[in-house]
């Protein structure tokens, strides 16, 4: 099977392109990127010279050099992570999150149209259902409620997927995931920025009062759940994923600074994000009972392993850190 993933460079998608080649000798990969400042080679460093991976640079926005790919490239699938990714930046800029969102969402669903993909899978995220209040969860069936431009951007992109299913017979699934953590992470999402302003010693900011839920997932779990929409997922089909792994934002910063050994002294509350969605807690029986998915993780020695991923590998996140992935990015993407 010849895949095409956009956004390989980037988190998730670069932990997913392990996971691939390390669990299936018979895929192939082409990974498409516009390397942003969140997308980084240097996730994909060990692999970069698998004959079963090629790397092209490119915006998903860009209807001609997407055509070059898919005339090049003869693709079974295409599994679309490329994004941005950040509620706090959608919130100062939400028009690069409508380009390659949305814009560049229906530039991939005609690609796949026009070149009889067999195959669509659109990473969505359960923040397209807006907040909850203290109980309930997320269900397939909840009505979408954006609260963000992120999430907004997001849930148009699911709405593009279901009207080329309807509209034009499009074989798609849409994957709607909960926060995840791991490794590759950028430092500007909850875990990896408290995990490295602690190694520093620096003060770790807390929006509000600290007490915003989020259902945590560790990124393996992530990906093999993918992998199971992918290829065995009905088309049409809107699949949650979760891990039932819900934590107060201030409980969980207190348990990373307790793994770390660092004093709760560097806590500093700040103020709140513009529109912050309170709670999120995702109901995934449907791909447990459709796709026999579950959870591998034990979220504390997710947690703990993610420390020691990130202690080790000092020099990737202190290089994230003094934008130096940021300059690349305002030198090579111009919109
Ligand atoms: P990320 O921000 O780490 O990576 C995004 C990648 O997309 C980067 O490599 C970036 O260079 C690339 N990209 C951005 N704009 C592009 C464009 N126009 N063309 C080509 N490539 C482009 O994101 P992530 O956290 O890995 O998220 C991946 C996907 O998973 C996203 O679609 C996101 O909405 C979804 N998701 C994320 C989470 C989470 O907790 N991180 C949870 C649920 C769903
Ligand atoms: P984030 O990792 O940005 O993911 P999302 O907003 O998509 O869920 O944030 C997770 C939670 O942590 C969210 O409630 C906002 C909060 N948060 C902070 O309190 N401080 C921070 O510096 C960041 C980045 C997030």
């Amino acid at each position: 099977m010849n895949i095409l993933i956009t956004g390989g460079a980037g988190f998730i998608g670069s932990n997913f392109v392990h996971f691939v080649l390390k669990a299936h000798s018979d895929v192939s990969l082409v990974n498409v990127d516009a390397l942003t400042y969140c997308g980084n080679l240097e996730n994909l460093s060990v692999i970069e010279d698998d004959p079963r991976y090629k790397f092209v640079k490119a915006d998903i926005a860009d209807s001609e050099a997407m055509e070059e790919v898919f005339k090049e490239n003869k693709f079974d699938a295409v599994i679309n992570f490329a994004a941005e990714t950040h509620v706090d930046r959608s919130i100062t800029g939400p028009a690069i999150f409508l380009h390659t969102n949305v814009f560049g969402t229906q530039v991939l669903l005609d690609m796949a149209m026009k070149y009889g993909l067999k195959r669509f899978v659109q990473i969505s995220t359960d923040e397209v259902y807006g907040s909850l209040p203290e109980t309930g969860v997320f269900t397939e069936e909840t009505p979408l409620a954006p609260n963000s431009p992120y999430s907004a951007s997001k849930a148009s992109a699911d709405m593009l997927v279901r009207a080329y299913v309807h509209t034009y017979g499009l074989n798609a699934v849409v994957t709607r995931c909960s926060n995840n953590y791991g490794p590759y992470q950028f430092p500007e999402k909850l875990i990896p920025l408290m995990i490295t302003n602690a190694l520093e010693d620096q003060p770790l900011p807390v929006y509000g009062d600290g007490m915003n839920v989020r259902d945590w997932l560790h990124v393996e779990d992530h990906c093999r759940a993918v992998w199971l929409a992918l290829n065995k997922g009905r088309s049409g089909e809107i699949y949650n994923i979760g891990g039932s792994n819900e934590w107060h934002n201030l409980a969980l910063v207190k348990e990373l600074l307790n793994i770390l050994g660092k004093p709760e002294s560097l806590i500093t509350f700040v103020k709140d994000r513009p529109g912050h969605d309170r709670r999120y807690a995702i109901d995934s029986s449907k791909i447990r009972n459709e796709l026999a998915w579950k959870p591998t993780f034990n979220f504390a020695d997710g947690l703990r392993q993610t420390v020691e991923w990130t202690i080790t590998n000092e020099n990737w996140w202190r290089r994230v850190k003094s934008g130096e992935y940021q300059s690349y990015y305002k030198e090579q993407y111009e919109l």
